[in-house]
């Protein structure tokens, strides 16, 4: 039987943190052997936002460099720029044809980013979710492992792949969210009510995964806790504890029972420390890796050229398909 499709990416918007790794990439890595995985960097979707051309091509070469760097297997994967499969783009403009304002109303991220950027509410943050819907169409990907954060994106790909099949008959997968089975959204170290994300304006909040161990125990020091002095899972109460244990216990492949056990009668500092601890000993051989690939800009030109033409392959005949079934001419 053929395996399965997954497809999934990150934006090459800012440096990768913890929660990038543990949340997504980590269970990327776990997998490549059972599924025919598409792991692109997105560096389209990263134009929604104003960028210095030149950052981001590093950025773009960064992202690339953490996913080899973390593991993920460039024979095995399909790793590529989402601007260098024009199939993307093509479906995007289909789909846009096919999706309704009202759904992009609706959508929360949307509401967010133009809070955010209101200098630059731009047509592309708006029509966002339809290059995603693309992203992930382009390949009939089965499964897609996404954070809670894109769900309602994931909903949106649905509705306009079973809106296309039910004009044009069977043509798209129609994809579900992956949810890893050890899934985990790891939060800030500053609020641990909202997501540690790269785009955080207090830096103390996230742990960037090429952060210096000593930035890295620093940053764990600081982390918001409660004043229990009690390392026990309670994610209402103890949210910032809760955190911790999270990690903790994803690096360390520790239950929270078991977490809770280990530091009965300890403190807040020990844990803290032994967090840090777990943590540096994780991202020290990832920066090494990271560090020797980015040195080497011909090796990454290699992988993302071979990505980009398995890619090309897969999508391009998903995508004609879809320009015949619309009644346009292919051009083969
Ligand atoms: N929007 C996703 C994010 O910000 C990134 C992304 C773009 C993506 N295209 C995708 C994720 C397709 C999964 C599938 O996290």
């Amino acid at each position: 039987m053929d395996k399965k499709v997954i497809l999934s990416g990150i934006q090459a918007t800012g440096n990768l943190t913890l929660g990038n790794y543990l949340g997504a990439i980590r269970n990327w890595i776990q997998m490549q052997d059972e599924y025919d995985c598409y792991y692109m960097i997105a560096d389209l979707h990263s134009l929604t936002v104003r960028n210095e051309p030149e950052v981001l091509r590093k950025r773009a070469m960064q992202v690339l460099a953490i996913y080899l760097a973390s593991g993920l297997d460039p024979d095995k994967n399909t790793i590529f720029l989402q601007s260098h499969v024009d199939a993307h783009t093509k479906l995007n403009w289909i789909l846009n044809c096919y999706t309704y304002m009202g759904e992009l109303n609706r959508m929360t991220q949307f509401k967010d980013k133009s809070a955010k950027h209101a200098d630059n509410i731009n047509s592309g943050l708006f029509t966002y979710p339809v290059l995603m819907a693309a992203d992930i169409l382009a390949y009939n990907a089965d499964l897609v492992p996404v954070g809670d954060d894109q769900r309602q994106h994931l909903e949106i790909t649905r509705d306009i792949a079973e809106r296309f099949n039910g004009i044009y008959g069977e043509t798209f997968v129609i994809p579900e969210a992956y949810i890893a089975k050890q899934g985990a959204r790891i939060m800030g170290l500053q609020d641990p009510t909202a997501k540690m994300s790269k785009s955080s304006t207090n830096l103390n909040d996230v742990i960037f995964l090429t952060d210096s161990p000593d930035d890295i125990r620093k940053k764990f020091k600081k982390a918001v806790t409660d004043s229990e002095n009690c390392v026990r899972y309670d994610k209402e109460s103890k949210p910032g504890v809760s955190n911790l244990m999270t990690i903790y216990g994803l690096i360390e492949g520790k239950s929270m029972d078991e977490i809770e056990k280990e530091f009965v009668g300890k403190g807040y500092g020990d844990f803290k420390n032994k967090t840090a601890e777990v943590v540096v000993k994780k991202v020290q051989p990832l920066q090494e890796k990271y560090y020797e690939l980015l040195e080497n800009p011909e090796k990454l030109r290699e992988i993302y050229e071979k990505g980009a033409k398995k890619a090309r392959k897969r999508a391009n005949e998903i995508v004609n398909e879809v320009y015949r079934k619309v009644g346009l001419i292919v051009d083969e």
